[in-house]
């Protein structure tokens, strides 16, 4: 994480939200991503942490369904606006930090959230080995990424390899649906589920 990349995001945040999938401002997208969520959670009460949380629009999600959740991303703009979203959501808190070595309490979360970073971050493996010490005993990592048409990111099956390594079980779900976007799509996006082996 460096100054610059820092840099690049504060210059994102302020139309960051304009995306359908960023804002949730189209009732439509924003109830598919709310079901999902729930169908991807445990139930209340559970603390998540949403690692690149951006302007804290999925944390924003959680928090009206009652969730904890503690947010981090490297860009102070994107976590100013998540804090004004978060206005007076009880037990919400969002700091400026770097996702792949989040400080946060060890053993803490019922879910680490993240989406659409993970495949940006250097040395994946040594962060989904941080990140699943931050799980409680019962906890999950909820990774949502893509591999886009630009050519960026990560297939469905690397991500559940990562996930896997890490000593988890993988389960994937295609997110192929036209709602979650605000229209069709015509590259890979998915999220995987990983939960500690019994
Ligand atoms: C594509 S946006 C996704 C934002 C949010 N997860 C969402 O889905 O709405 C990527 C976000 O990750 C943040 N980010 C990128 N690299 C990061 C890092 N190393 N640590 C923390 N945040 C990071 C950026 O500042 C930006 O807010």
């Amino acid at each position: 994480m460096t100054s610059r990349d820092s840099e690049l995001w504060d210059a994102q945040a302020a139309t960051f939200d304009d995306q359908p999938d960023h804002g949730l401002r189209d009732p439509l997208v924003r109830d598919a991503w709310r079901s999902l969520l729930i169908s991807l959670l445990p139930p209340v009460p559970a603390r998540v942490a949403d690692l690149g949380c951006g302007t804290g629009t999925l944390p924003m999600v959680l928090a009206e369904l009652g969730y904890a959740v503690d947010g981090v991303d490297l860009s102070p703009e994107m976590v100013r606006r998540a804090n004004a979203k978060a206005g007076s959501f009880p037990d919400t808190s969002f700091v400026v930090g770097d996702a792949g070595d989040p400080e946060l309490a060890e053993a803490a979360y019922d879910v680490v959230l993240c989406r659409h970073v993970l495949w940006a971050l250097p040395d994946q493996p040594t962060v989904l080995a941080r990140w699943t010490r931050l799980l409680a005993p019962a906890g999950r990592l909820v990774l949502i990424e893509g591999s886009w048409s630009t050519g960026a990111g990560l297939t469905t099956s690397a991500t559940v390899a990562l996930v896997e390594d890490a000593g988890l079980a993988a389960d994937p779900r295609a997110l192929d649906d036209p709602a979650y976007w605000g229209g069709p799509i015509s590259d890979e996006r998915y999220v995987v589920v990983g939960r500690r082996l019994p």
